[in-house]
């Protein structure tokens, strides 16, 4: 009876720092003539607070040559870099920390607060401020006993975690991590996951991270962007690129001896039966149509005696998502994946 009046309400940007059809080609030098090397080719990204962005895509694929874009590193053969609130913030400080590939952005002589020290100093800090800052990340970062040690001594880990203290040293809105967990070990990988859940979710950064590890991908992004050949070819929540390609199978084990019996009662499913690592076991997965189909699947074995061991819904990682999108043969593409043809 009464109509729905939409009232467009004004909404001021959310993100911290965005990218306007970022481009950025490299000339070569060699051979002579060739063509330039297209390293990004048009993205647009926007990182909002307090969330965790994933870039992800292969090696080669533009990640670093666009974090440096949007540090002013690398100037953009075209295209746009937005920091919304502005690079510097009201005190002074900067806005932005990053952390590079690798961890040449420490100095090795000086010790880890002799470090901390210069970045502060480099970012526009007051000495008073920066002793307390220190005290601060040093417990983070689980570094404190290691405060007057230089950073060669440190283990690539410890130099890791130092260089994320030293880029995040002025408390910056807006972190920028190229591959941070690149060559560490698992529990320093971890203990870095943690902190950045903590600044994320907690503290309300903005942080982008690159990596073409899956596992790190898939454990801390709140959103992922899955670059190739310089384009953003698919872009939503580690869930929503996951739910593009749950196929809703079900897969249990059977003994090797009722195989038979698990034909016939699977006669009406699509299914495959493969071999288990369990020894004098059979890999089953089922595909059904609706998540109903469920009952009618666990009626029909049990009309077999046969007894499905450790039945699961059979869920795709982050990597079946990523190969799809940028292995070759990719297939998997529909309204939500972005990108197209180059040129
Ligand atoms: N300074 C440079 N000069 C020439 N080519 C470059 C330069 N930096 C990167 N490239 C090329 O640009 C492409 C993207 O590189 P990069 O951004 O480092 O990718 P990723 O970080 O995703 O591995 C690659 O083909 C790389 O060889
Ligand atoms: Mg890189």
């Amino acid at each position: 009876m009464f109509g729905i009046i939409q009232v467009e309400l004004y909404n001021p940007p959310v993100y911290e720092i965005a990218t306007h059809n970022l481009a950025k080609k490299f000339r070569r030098i060699f051979p002579l003539g060739a063509s330039p090397v297209v390293a990004v080719d048009g993205v647009d990204l926007r990182i909002e607070r307090g969330e965790i962005y994933g870039f992800l895509g292969p090696n080669g694929a533009g990640k670093t040559t666009t974090i440096k874009m949007m540090l002013g590193l690398v100037r953009p053969s075209a295209g746009s870099v937005e920091i919304p609130g502005g690079i510097r913030a009201r005190d002074g400080r900067y806005r932005l920390g990053a952390v590079l590939e690798g961890n040449r952005n420490i100095y090795f002589r000086l010790t880890v607060s002799e470090n901390l020290r210069y970045f502060g100093m480099l970012r526009g800090m007051k000495p008073s401020e920066i002793g307390g800052r220190t005290d601060e990340l040093l417990s983070f970062f689980d570094l404190d006993e290691k405060r007057h040690a230089t950073a060669q001594t440190l283990s690539r880990g410890m130099q890791q975690k130092l260089a994320f203290a030293a880029a995040t040293i002025h408390d910056p809105e807006i972190l920028l991590l190229d591959e941070p967990t690149l060559g560490l070990d698992v529990a320093t990988a971890r203990a870095i996951q943690v902190k950045l859940r903590e600044l994320a979710h907690k503290h309300g950064k903005a942080i982008l991270l690159t990596t073409h590890q899956m596992d790190l991908a898939q454990a801390v992004s709140d959103r992922v962007g899955i670059v190739n050949k310089g384009k953003l070819v698919a872009e939503d929540t580690v869930d929503g690129l996951m739910g593009l390609f749950k196929r809703m199978a079900y897969t249990f084990e059977t003994r090797t001896s009722d195989i038979e019996r698990v034909g016939l009662a699977l006669s009406g499913f699509e299914h495959t039966i493969s071999e288990s690592r369990r020894p004098g076991l059979a890999l089953v997965t089922v595909q059904l149509q609706d998540s109903k189909d469920v009952f009618r699947l666990t009626r029909a074995l049990e009309a077999q005696g046969v007894i499905p061991e450790r039945l699961s819904e059979s869920v795709p990682n982050l990597e079946d998502v990523f190969i799809s999108f940028t292995g070759e043969g990719a297939e998997g593409t529909n309204a939500r994946a972005r990108g197209g043809d180059v040129e």
